[in-house]
């Protein structure tokens, strides 16, 4: 009996902070402009993915959130061609360390992602970066991963390292140059707090991959913050990371996420990611900075209505109370929030009326709380296995 090759990894959401939306590339998946975010811990949003190999496999398989998908898929197809032509260099240089044999065999992938996907959390960097990683360690392929993560979704470069990291556009037509770097470990500021609002009713709305594609051929604005604007970001916000100075950390996180959802507007036809539920989560953290007369919180978004919200850890207990005074949950407090605990702190009349927002109840439907976390991980546990050693997902996934 052939014993399959079984290796299961966990990989890291990210959230940009200098956003990337537009590709010069549509196939290599290069980008117009470079980007940075901040990896999330894997405590609470991860994806976990096992791959095996064996001789007996009859072709490539794929399972997702317990759904056997489309292995043809390009992307998926991308990833797996570039490991296995890594792989086969590696073997062809004389690396002894290399089982030839695994290289010929098909392998089957079992994904899943501790977080609902009805949440509307982006998982397709997660997921890429955890196929990339898990992929590498079975094949014994190493160096610049975040290359080929890349060309399974954009973002998915920058969840192959913990911390703060940046993607670099690079200037190549082969994309060689177009990586991911960690800017900042993710033990450097330990006291940065991410709280992820879930907005009710996130529905599917435009995705990135067509709604950039979209803008990049109609928004001249999206034009100028690529020639005109994204480069100097770049460095201030290396700068503000590094000296963890918040006010500008925040104000540049807030003013880029704003500019990318203006280059949606102006897309033609428009697109609208924020909602009425978002918009107010933008009046809350601005009047809550502007009653403390200094940035203390700060929001950004994605192609969805979730905002995610950056403060330092002495703030996240009233500004959970805040978010709870100002969008009333439908369920219980203590399943409100999800993650990291905090002390519970009761707010001033002085602090809800400064605001004078009307609440909007069930606006949110619950919050995660997090900071930052590392990148990519092995599981050595053989019982975390996605896959039973004939290669089927487990029951349990
Ligand atoms: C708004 O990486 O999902 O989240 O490369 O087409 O797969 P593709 O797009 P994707 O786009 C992410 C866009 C964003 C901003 C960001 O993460 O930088």
């Amino acid at each position: 009996m052939d014993k399959p090759h079984i290796v299961t990894c966990t990989a890291p959401v990210n959230i940009a902070v200098i956003k990337y939306w537009g590709k010069r590339n549509e196939e290599l998946i290069l980008p117009i402009n470079s980007s940075l975010s901040v990896t999330l811990h894997q405590d609470q949003l991860k994806t976990t993915t096992t791959v095996a190999t064996s001789r007996t496999f009859e072709e490539d398989r794929i399972w997702l959130n317990g759904k056997e998908e489309d292995v043809s898929h390009p992307r998926i197809q991308s990833c797996l061609r570039e490991i296995r032509r890594l792989a086969r260099k590696r073997r062809n240089d004389g690396d002894p360390g290399l089982d030839s044999a695994t290289l010929s065999h098909k392998v089957h992938i079992c994904s899943v992602n501790n977080f609902p996907t009805a949440a509307g959390l982006a998982s397709s960097a997660a997921g890429f970066a955890c196929l990339v990683y898990t992929l590498a360690r079975v094949f014994g392929v190493e160096g610049e991963l975040s290359v080929i993560a890349r060309q399974g979704s954009g973002s998915a470069c920058r969840s192959m390292y913990g911390g703060f990291v940046q993607w670099i556009m690079g200037l190549q037509d082969d994309g060689k140059d177009s990586i991911a770097q960690q800017v900042e470990p993710e033990t450097h500021w330990p006291e940065l707090r991410i709280l992820v609002l879930v907005a009710s009713a996130a529905r599917k709305s435009v995705g990135s991959t067509s709604g950039m594609q979209t803008s990049v051929h109609s928004s001249c604005l999206l034009k100028h913050r690529a020639d005109s604007v994204v480069s100097g970001r770049m460095v201030e916000m290396t700068e503000a990371i590094r000296k963890k100075d918040f006010p500008a950390f925040a104000e540049l996180t807030m003013k880029d996420s704003n500019q990318f959802h203006a280059t949606c507007l102006d897309t033609y036809p428009p697109i609208f990611y924020l909602n009425s539920v978002s918009q107010q989560v933008i009046n809350l953290v601005h009047r809550y900075n502007q009653h403390y007369g200094e940035t203390r919180v700060a929001y950004s978004f994605d192609a969805g209505p979730n905002a995610v919200i950056f403060t330092l850890q002495k703030h996240v207990s009233e500004f959970v109370q805040v978010v709870q005074h100002f969008f009333p949950p439908e369920t219980k407090k203590e399943t409100f929030v999800k993650g990291l605990a905090f002390n519970g702190v009761s707010l001033s009349d002085e602090l809800k009326q400064g605001i004078g927002l009307e609440p909007m109840p069930k606006g949110i439907n619950y919050i995660i709380s997090t900071k930052a976390g590392p990148g990519p991980c092995i599981i050595e546990d053989p019982t975390q296995h996605l896959l039973t050693s004939d290669g089927r997902p487990k029951k349990t996934v």
